[in-house]
């Protein structure tokens, strides 16, 4: 038998499973699965709506550029479109061990290593770096990659309030106690768009004794001189143990990195399960990523236009009577509240030629829904002038 929406309900697990689906539904909490195409710019059709975007991570327009391309067109042909292996067996080449040395140099770290997504790439780094004799302290905005690897570590976890660094000593003053302490905190909260106080957390983490860990998905490539990211933006980067990165956003590509020392990284190639345990990224991803690191060394123009245009939505939705956060990274959130209006308004928006995602609970704390607008370098300053007054027209 199938309900209307095709959902077949021959089998035990189909029925309960409905029910599950069924409270989702009633808690306004059911999310759909949308069909977006993009032509290329910012410019795409959700289920057939043509509208301007402010909704991918593709931050300096890489994903369509027409060398990055070439680059794993060239690869496929070459090497084939998957690497059929995992990287201690079959899966290591040199193309990605170029990489891992090219990011290495253009984000200043003494060496990198590819994980084939953000996600494993946090669950490697904890995971190897934590276990059940550690403390790791974790700011409540953490991705859900980070919250899951703390789990799986086995450590001590501490939680503390958003960005609050008096927390932050409490949580470590007996850090000694335990055998490694590390402070994981995100260069850019994916969701709030601010950056994390890290000249403070270097600070205590040193007094403390403990290692910083920052998630820089959304910085390393979009904020920051040169795309440098938000340690290097704060003037830490060399007090940093681990940087996590992201071939998928401002990259263009897929997959994710991690920026340490040598010996770090060679703990993570023998002992991260996420690393050790998953296929190696495809050589179309690896070659498309290297196209992405000489389009960000050649274009800097890119990562400045992409930092002017966040800067014209904030103060253009300001100007719109439109109250949002303080910040300077292409991640804008505007406060809606609850959680059905948020959807409401993303559709009025999408109605009119926007497209702005409603983030809900649990992406974000409950009561706290909101429009997530993020901005790229291929938007038009007039696009960016528009969406706020647009938004601001949806919110009232
Ligand atoms: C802060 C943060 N960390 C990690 C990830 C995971 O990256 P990936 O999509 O490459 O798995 C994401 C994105 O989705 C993210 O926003």
């Amino acid at each position: 038998m199938t309900t209307p929406e095709g959902v077949c309900t021959d089998t035990a697990i189909d029925r309960q499973v409905l029910e599950t689906l069924g409270a989702l539904d009633a808690a306004g909490r059911r999310r759909d699965l949308r069909r977006v195409e993009a032509d290329g710019r910012c410019r795409v059709r959700v289920d057939g709506r043509p509208a301007v975007s402010f909704a991918s991570c593709d931050y300096l327009g890489l994903a369509t550029d027409p060398r990055l391309a070439s680059a794993a067109a060239e690869a496929a042909r070459a090497e084939g479109t998957s690497s059929g292996s995992a990287r201690l067996l079959a899966g290591h080449d040199d193309a990605l061990a170029a990489l891992e040395a090219e990011l290495a140099a253009t984000f200043g770290a003494p060496a990198a290593l590819v994980f084939s997504s953000g996600y494993l790439a946090n669950l490697g780094v904890v995971t190897a770096l934590a276990g059940r004799d550690d403390l790791i302290v974790s700011d409540r905005l953490s991705h859900a990659s980070t919250v899951d690897a703390c789990r799986l570590s086995g450590a001590t976890v501490r939680v503390t309030a958003h960005d609050d660094t008096a927390a932050l000593r409490d949580a470590l003053a007996d850090a000694g106690s335990f055998g490694r302490a590390l402070v994981l905190v995100e260069g850019v909260y994916s969701m709030d768009g601010d950056r994390a106080p890290l000249d403070v957390v270097a600070d205590l983490a040193a007094a403390a004794g403990a290692h910083v860990v920052v998630d820089d998905a959304h910085g390393l490539g979009a904020v920051g001189p040169g795309g440098r990211g938000a340690a290097a933006a704060a003037g830490v980067a060399e007090r940093v143990a681990v940087q996590v990165g992201n071939l998928g956003k401002a990259l263009g590509s897929f997959g994710g990195f991690v920026l340490c020392g040598e010996t770090t990284r060679e703990l993570l190639v023998q002992t991260s399960r996420s690393f050790v345990f998953t296929c190696a990224p495809p050589p179309t991803s690896v070659a498309a990523a290297r196209a992405a690191l000489a389009v960000l060394r050649d274009e800097p123009e890119r990562v400045e236009r992409l930092q002017r245009n966040g800067g014209v939505v904030r103060a253009s939705l300001r100007d719109a009577g439109v109250d949002v956060p303080d910040g300077d990274t292409p991640i804008v959130p505007v406060p809606v509240g609850e959680d059905r209006r948020a959807v409401a308004v993303a559709a009025r928006l999408l109605e009119r030629g926007w497209f702005v995602p409603a983030v809900r609970p649990p992406t974000v704390p409950e009561g706290s829904a909101r429009l997530r607008l993020t901005v790229t370098a291929l938007h038009e300053e007039a696009e960016c002038r528009d969406v706020a007054v647009a938004i601001a027209e949806a919110l009232s």
